[in-house]
């Protein structure tokens, strides 16, 4: 407060507090020293106008915690038609933490309230934003303090919601955490030079972006990819920061991910769960990146021994969804036909429509028929376990499950079981010939177990490669984020919805994989799909690691380049594929093909997660094991000719 400022009593509950600076309003906290008080004779140059209030600007002060911006809420035209931008200004008002009472885990927005008394001290002063890059940079990994590091996983870390940053409120460390760093500039107009794209506009126009300054976890689109850190805790890209409506109502751009943009200046402040800048006027698109999505370059090959994989979730695909010729287009030419196909989110034979049916036959049929056409007749198979209707979440009606598609000239389910029912759970054993078969097959792992509780339950399923070598998939699909909580809220660390229950669903899905591992620990095993979940959120994966690896990991691939979705100012990765020690040693690589995330606008993208083509060696192709298979190569020629023949009559 300047010298002379003063305070007197308490008069309508508020306490008048006179000359004060807009760095005594802002503080060196996230909270105003001076919440709920009247203060008069506060001074500042206008630096932006929009339709509910204006902002200011004060001398700065010689501490980086303390923002010198401030927001004058009003939405009384005739005040906002008495300032100009560049006027200088003084007036009253009351100090207000504000969040909207529909958004309590918001943080608080340090704003002017009731304006009034004002009056224009001069005009046309030049307004200089803060040009971020240059006199600022915001950190590029943490977002807040009370996240937890130590032996946890930083703002991943579980249980979540043990502190809120409001009620701690710290003082601002804005060097060291994100959140921190953008409440620091709270009211300030600043610049964003050469701001580029981080997703899709959100439904609101608004648009994730960082701008000229230095940045972490950065993937050749464009977007900033979830990592881990140099220091070993997950790397929340706190650098990226959301562009929000334009002051002068004009409307943002379409954009893509890793689209550049026209600078942009704007002022800072914190809505609907996350700090933006609302630019003066809307930037346009100065350079749009090739939306050209190149093929697979794995592709199956006469090894019988290895095989070519993939796994995509299809959103929501039923018999007569529109784009189901899209994903039957993306299998051939851009997975270009694997042998086998995870896929999720395959809806019943009446697709959304709530009317009991819960076969697949229909969609699948449809899809694999549409692959057969668009790749000149390659024949593939499917498999998938009817769910109990409605009891596995999604959308009501649209019964969404796991299902595999598979080449029928390369490999085929493993004969000798029944496939299970949605109640049957599948067990590894040993069969007579002393290797690991499974009593239903496919079969549903432990689908009474409450864990599954409206989730998809995964299904294993056991099968033989033309020489009558044996591997084990598994395909899940876990509970959704849903519930969660935006990473710039008030709730530390966020909450990640039913983050306690895809831990579970891991749990259970090692143990099934175990269970192989113990009756022999050489099995060709992998368990692929959509986890839900960041590998970064390292307490979900614990038990599942330790028996199986990320093929994202025994491929090398370069980490900021492991993604399959996006979601907020985050490239993420939530697919996974874990592979046995049997597979890890005899090598793998991997592909995330961006056929969605890389489209050029949100109606252009078919699924909203990204498929991946993976190549694993599930025997050793050595002369031993191709003559000891002769004979099961003879009999899976008759098997295949059977089918044929079955399917010739049908
Ligand atoms: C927040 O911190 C500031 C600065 O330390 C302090 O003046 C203010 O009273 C605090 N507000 C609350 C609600 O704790
Ligand atoms: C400010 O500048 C505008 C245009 O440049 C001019 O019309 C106006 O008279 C100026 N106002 C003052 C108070 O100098
Ligand atoms: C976080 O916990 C606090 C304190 O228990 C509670 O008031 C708040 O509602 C929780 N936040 C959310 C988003 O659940
Ligand atoms: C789907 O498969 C089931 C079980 O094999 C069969 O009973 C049913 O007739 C099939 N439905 C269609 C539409 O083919
Ligand atoms: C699953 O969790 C239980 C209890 O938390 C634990 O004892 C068990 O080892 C876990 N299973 C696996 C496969 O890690």
């Amino acid at each position: 407060m300047r010298a002379f400022g003063f305070s007197f009593g308490l008069l309508q509950g508020a306490t008048f507090v006179l000359g004060v600076s807009i760095t005594d309003i802002q503080g060196p906290a996230f909270q105003s020293p001076l919440r709920n008080q009247v203060v008069h004779d506060v001074t500042g140059i206008v630096t932006a106008k929009g339709p509910t209030g204006f902002w200011i600007s004060g001398p700065a002060v010689n501490d980086n915690r303390v923002s010198n911006g401030l927001s004058v809420y009003t939405k009384s035209t005739s005040i906002l038609r008495q300032v100009n931008v560049g006027d200088e200004v003084s007036l009253s008002g009351r100090v207000s933490e504000y969040h909207s009472y529909f958004s309590p885990n918001d943080l608080f927005l340090t704003q002017l309230n009731v304006p009034s008394n004002i009056a224009v001290l001069s005009s046309n002063n030049t307004i200089k934003p803060v040009v971020l890059g240059i006199d600022k940079s915001p950190p590029t990994q943490q977002l807040a303090a009370l996240d937890v590091y130590g032996d946890l996983d930083g703002f991943l870390s579980v249980p979540n919601n043990q502190s809120q940053l409001e009620v701690l409120n710290a003082t601002l460390q804005p060097e060291k955490y994100g959140l921190d760093f953008w409440e620091s500039l709270e009211g300030q107009l600043v610049l964003v030079k050469n701001p580029v794209a981080l997703n899709y506009p959100t439904r609101f126009h608004e648009i994730w972006v960082h701008g000229d300054w230095p940045v972490t976890g950065k993937n050749q689109r464009g977007g900033l990819t979830i990592t881990f850190g140099p220091d070993g805790y997950p790397d929340a890209n706190p650098e990226a920061i959301l562009i929000g409506k334009a002051l002068d109502g004009t409307k943002g751009p379409d954009v893509a991910i890793g689209t550049t943009l026209s600078d942009i200046v704007g002022v800072v402040t914190y809505q609907y769960g996350s700090y933006r800048i609302l630019p003066l006027t809307a930037s346009t698109v100065v350079d749009t990146p090739l939306f050209d999505v190149p093929a697979t370059g794995l592709v199956s090959n006469a090894n019988v021994c290895s095989l070519v994989m993939a796994d995509y979730n299809v959103e929501n695909m039923g018999p007569r969804s529109h784009h189901l010729s899209t994903i039957a287009e993306h299998i051939v030419d851009k997975l270009r036909l694997p042998d086998l196909v995870f896929v999720q989110e395959i809806q019943d034979d009446s697709g959304p429509k709530n009317d009991g049916t819960v076969t697949a036959n229909l969609t699948l049929t449809r899809l694999v028929e549409a692959i057969a056409d668009a790749s000149g007749g390659v024949d593939y198979g499917f498999v998938d376990v009817d769910p109990v209707n409605n009891q596995d979440g999604g959308q009501p009606g649209g019964n969404i499950r796991v299902a595999y598609l598979y080449r029928r000239d390369r490999v085929r389910l493993l004969p000798g079981s029944p496939p299970g029912g949605a109640l049957d759970s599948t067990e590894p054993f040993l069969d007579s010939t002393d290797a690991v078969a499974l009593t239903f097959n496919p079969g549903r792992i432990d689908p009474g177990n409450d864990i599954w509780y409206e989730a998809r339950k995964p299904v294993a399923a056991a099968w033989q490669t033309s020489t009558g070598a044996r591997f084990y998939t598994i395909n899940v699909h876990f509970s959704s984020k849903r519930g969660s909580t935006s990473s710039q809220g008030n709730a530390r660390t966020p909450i990640n919805g039913r983050v306690d229950v895809r831990t579970g669903q891991a749990n259970i899905t090692a143990t099934f994989v175990r269970d192989i591992l113990s009756l022999d620990p050489s099995a060709s095993i992998l368990a692929a799909g959509d986890f839900n979940e960041y590998l970064q959120t390292r307490s979900v994966f614990a038990d599942l690691s330790e028996v199986l690896h990320d093929i994202d990991e025994t491929s090398n691939i370069d980490p900021v380049e492991r993604y399959t979705y996006v979601y907020d100012q985050n490239t993420q990765q939530i697919d996974h594929i874990f592979v046995s020690n049997a597979i890890k040693e005899r090598g793998t690589e991997v592909e995330h093909i961006h056929v969605n995330n890389w489209a050029s606008s949100l109606k252009q993208r078919t699924s909203d997660h990204d498929p991946s083509v993976f190549r694993v060696r599930v025997c050793d192709n050595d002369a031993r094991s191709v003559a000891s298979s002769y004979f099961s190569q003879v009999l899976y020629a008759l098997d295949t000719f059977s089918r044929l023949f079955e399917r010739l009559l049908w």
